[in-house]
């Protein structure tokens, strides 16, 4: 069976989450694919190019910590170059029809990667929520960090993300919305889950 669910949305809005929820709870497989860009992100932080990264990007790239805000922002910038996005195209397409079902989020799968997913969803909240969150993860690692400096990098990155000419992001034409600035996780993972399991049907 081939069952596609995609989900997008800003930095930090709940996507990653709810993604590994939701394909725990159908068994369905999980890409991250700000993995893909992360790792990118981190070998030309590391001295390399972008473009010749992305194409000889391995899974093993995609183990270690890239969680990072540095990493982040890498990841943001490599992600605007048509070539790196072109790049990673074929792995995420062949993710998303592997037998069993697949999850991927990201911010142009619904849009781009996968236009013919079986359920699309846009996981969204406020920039001063999306950031306190990121704050509250970063400051558990490093003391040095700042609300106000969270926040410029989570509007930095938005920005970047939504204005650039390829594949920028933005919700699917028929995507649900869900906006988790209110939601408390389990009823944001509940909402996707009802949302996607009639389309199972
Ligand atoms: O989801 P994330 O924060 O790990 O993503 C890091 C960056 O990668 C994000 O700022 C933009 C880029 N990205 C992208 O352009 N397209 C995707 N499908 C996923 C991520």
């Amino acid at each position: 069976m081939i069952f596609t669910v995609a989900i997008d949305g800003p930095a930090a809005a709940g996507k990653g989450t709810i993604s590994k929820a939701v394909a725990a709870h159908f068994g369905f497989a999980h890409l991250d694919t700000g993995l893909l860009y992360r790792a990118v992100g981190a070998k030309v932080l590391a001295g390399a190019d972008a473009i010749q990264a992305a194409r000889d990007l391995t899974a093993a790239d995609l183990a270690g910590d890239l969680r990072a805000a540095n990493v982040a922002q890498a990841a943001s910038k490599v992600a605007v170059i048509p070539e790196v996005r072109a790049a990673l195209l074929a792995f995420q397409q062949d993710f998303a029809a592997r037998d069993g079902g697949a999850v991927l989020d990201g911010r142009d799968i619904g849009t781009v990667i996968c236009p013919d997913a079986d359920v699309k969803l846009f996981i969204t909240a406020s920039a001063e929520i999306r950031a306190e969150r990121r704050f509250l993860e970063f400051s558990a690692k490093d003391d040095t960090t700042t609300r106000a400096k969270v926040l410029a990098d989570v509007i930095a990155r938005d920005t970047r993300d939504s204005e650039r000419a390829l594949a920028p992001l933005k919700p699917a034409d028929n995507a649900l919305t869900i906006d988790t600035s209110e939601l408390s996780i389990a009823d944001a993972i509940q909402a996707a889950i009802g949302h996607i399991a009639p389309s199972l049907g």
